[in-house]
């Protein structure tokens, strides 16, 4: 049976890509070795490198006064460096969920933090809008999309102060402005490889804005003079991210799979408000393209276990809620074909049937 992959993280990745990963197992291009046992100071490695760096920048538009660089440790360790390296007296955070809430206890360690925002009134369940960001913070801190809540911010804000965005499972997936941010990071185990290696986009001017004598593996400096090689860095993650930027160029880049990404998420969220078995639990405005989110109608709670054995009986994975939300989560990432979204929707369909008959 066909199956239809809607896990959160790590998540579907374009069939191309894996292909090629596979092939790369064996015998990496044509050197007679795996990809996982070559050196990453060889050529061939650094090749990768340097192309998904240029694809990084080429896609999403990042002008030349942004540095480019690969990390493990995931996005958990940037939650620390960050504050490490630039909070100085005081930053601020929007707390949209679990990600921003984890963002903060680390940041805590470093200064002071102020919460200029925050969605928990209603469970996360959009996102904070019109709020006062002080002029006297290092930086301000967001998550663009909170994967668990599946809320989403649909324009880049405007601060007065820098700005650093957790883009984990947003990244690539819409048009951004890169030059609103001072720093754009995150894991890349959702929309662009297998877990282990992070991005970080930075501006050179942050550069020197380092605020405290660091550890040399944590200080951003290190990593953009190595140009990710300080030490080894993740060279599987790099060489499937690689491919699956590639994939992404091929199709026609971030416009073309934004329109992809909207076609997908409109499907599913008609379903879930036409369907009266299910309803949405994010402020329209606020509905994410990459996490859609949705439970059972009241009076009908008691159907979720069952409408999960329907949908698992069908083929469709992952789309257990977080148990912070309860109900549904189909991650419609996006190397997730649309055929997947349909598959989906026709399941809703035949459970209401079912059930309403
Ligand atoms: C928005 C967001 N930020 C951060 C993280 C944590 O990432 P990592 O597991 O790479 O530390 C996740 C993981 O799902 C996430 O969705």
């Amino acid at each position: 049976m066909k199956k239809h992959n809607f896990n959160a993280g790590p998540s579907i990745l374009p069939d191309v890509a894996i292909e090629n990963a596979a092939k790369a197992l064996v015998d990496f291009n044509g050197t007679g070795l795996s990809i996982l046992s070559i050196s990453h100071r060889t050529k061939e490695f650094e090749e990768v490198l340097d192309s998904a760096k240029s694809l990084f920048r080429e896609l999403l538009n990042i002008p030349e006064n942004y540095h480019i660089y690969f990390v493990g440790g995931g996005a958990s360790t940037q939650f620390f460096h960050l504050p490490a390296n630039f909070l100085g007296t005081k930053a601020g955070y929007v707390n949209t969920g679990v990600w921003t809430k984890k963002a903060i206890k680390e940041a805590k360690l470093y200064g002071e933090v102020e919460v200029v925002a925050s969605s928990d009134d209603k469970n996360f369940s959009y996102i904070p809008k019109g709020f006062d960001i002080p002029t006297d913070l290092d930086y301000l801190y967001i998550c663009t999309n909170n994967t668990i809540y599946g809320t989403e911010y649909k324009s880049d804000i405007d601060s007065p102060v820098p700005l650093v965005a957790d883009m984990s499972s947003d990244i690539m997936s819409r048009p951004i402005d890169v030059s609103k941010y001072a720093i754009i990071y995150g894991g890349a185990q959702k929309n662009l490889a297998p877990a282990g290696v992070s991005f970080v986009i930075i501006r050179d001017d942050m550069l020197s804005k380092v605020v405290r004598p660091l550890p040399t593996m944590m200080n951003v400096n290190t990593h953009v003079e190595n140009n990710s090689m300080f030490n080894t860095p993740p060279v599987f993650p790099i060489y499937v991210m690689n491919e699956t930027l590639k994939w992404l160029k091929s199709i026609g880049g971030i416009e073309e799979i934004y329109r992809r990404n909207v076609e997908k998420a409109e499907l599913l969220y008609n379903e879930i408000e036409r369907n009266s078995l299910f309803r949405p639990t994010v402020e329209k405005e606020d509905r994410s393209l990459m996490n859609i989110c949705f439970v059972m109608t009241e009076g009908n709670e008691d159907l979720a276990p069952e409408f999960m054995e329907f949908a698992k009986e069908r083929g469709m994975v992952g789309i257990k809620g977080h148990r912070l939300v309860g109900g549904f989560r189909a991650s419609c990432y996006n190397a997730c074909p649309k055929e997947s979204v349909e598959a989906l929707v026709a399941c809703m369909q035949e459970f209401e049937q079912l059930k309403t008959k």
